[in-house]
């Protein structure tokens, strides 16, 4: 039953609902094509295609990138565009290839040296900034959401969402999909290696853990180099509750 469904009919019914939660309909307006709003015009006909016939990867690739159900044109605050946020780079179309299986030493290589290279350092060198600030960055997840306002950067600083896999400090509770933090400074202290290791990791992990879930703050732009600096505050300044 699924064989040769139309996708054009699946967007128009989909544009459809969107229509009536908005409380309008675009049929019942009898409107030339041409005089309707931009939004409400029908989607471009995709071709009908035999879903039955696609491998779930191919399905997949169809849904997102051809069948007109995404709108890949639209600008994202990171001054890319829908396309490009679902477009994987080299990493994660290596590390997808892998479907969870262990890496081979090749495969790590290849994606650490690219994480590596993707790092780039202060000019005055690593050092730690504020971990006031750094608190406050590492508890945050604000920024660079896909909902239907942007988030005012300005108002308020994108966040490094730390929290949500790791147990930070003792005052507040985080989350276990990363090994916890607490102590993070007391154990390891303040040598360059710990900074340059604790840098590295936050601006782009797969250095270290390669395809790894923790997400690369500096290489995708969501952290600046400053951020990042509080934020290794927090985890290493004696001061931090991380350490106390
Ligand atoms: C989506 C989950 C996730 C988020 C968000 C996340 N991490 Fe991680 N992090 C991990 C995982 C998982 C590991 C362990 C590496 C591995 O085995 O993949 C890790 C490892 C680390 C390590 C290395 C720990 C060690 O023992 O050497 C540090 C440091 C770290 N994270 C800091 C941070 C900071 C700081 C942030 C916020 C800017 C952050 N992480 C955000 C999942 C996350």
């Amino acid at each position: 039953m699924y064989k040769k469904t139309s996708t054009a009919a699946a967007v128009a019914a989909t544009t459809c609902l969107f229509l009536i939660v908005g409380g309008c309909s675009a049929t019942s307006t009898g409107k030339p094509e041409a005089d309707k709003p931009e939004a409400a015009k029908a989607a471009p006909k995709a071709k009908a295609v035999d879903y039955a016939a696609m491998s779930p990867k191919a399905l997949a690739e169809y849904l997102i990138f051809e069948s007109g159900s995404y709108e890949l044109d639209q600008p994202t605050q990171e001054g890319t565009n829908g396309r490009a946020r679902l477009t994987q780079d080299d990493i994660q179309k290596t590390c997808s290839l892998m479907k969870g299986e262990n890496l081979s030493d090749k495969t790590r290589e290849k994606v650490s040296a690219l994480a590596a290279a993707s790092i780039k350092y202060p000019e005055d060198g690593i050092k730690l900034g504020d971990w006031k600030k750094g608190r406050e960055l590492a508890w945050s997840g604000f920024g660079y959401r896909t909902a239907h306002n942007p988030d005012d950067h300005a108002k308020r600083a994108t966040g490094g969402n730390c929290y949500n896999c790791h147990q930070l400090a003792t005052d507040r509770t985080g989350g276990n999909i990363g090994p916890s933090l607490t102590g993070y400074g007391k154990i390891r202290g303040n040598s360059p290696a710990t900074l340059k290791y604790t840098y590295e990791v936050i601006y782009n992990p797969h250095t270290y853990f390669a395809c790894t879930n923790m997400p690369r703050m500096g290489a995708t732009g969501v952290l600046s180099q400053q951020q990042i600096a509080d934020i290794m505050a927090y985890l290493l300044d004696p001061a931090s509750p991380v350490n106390k």
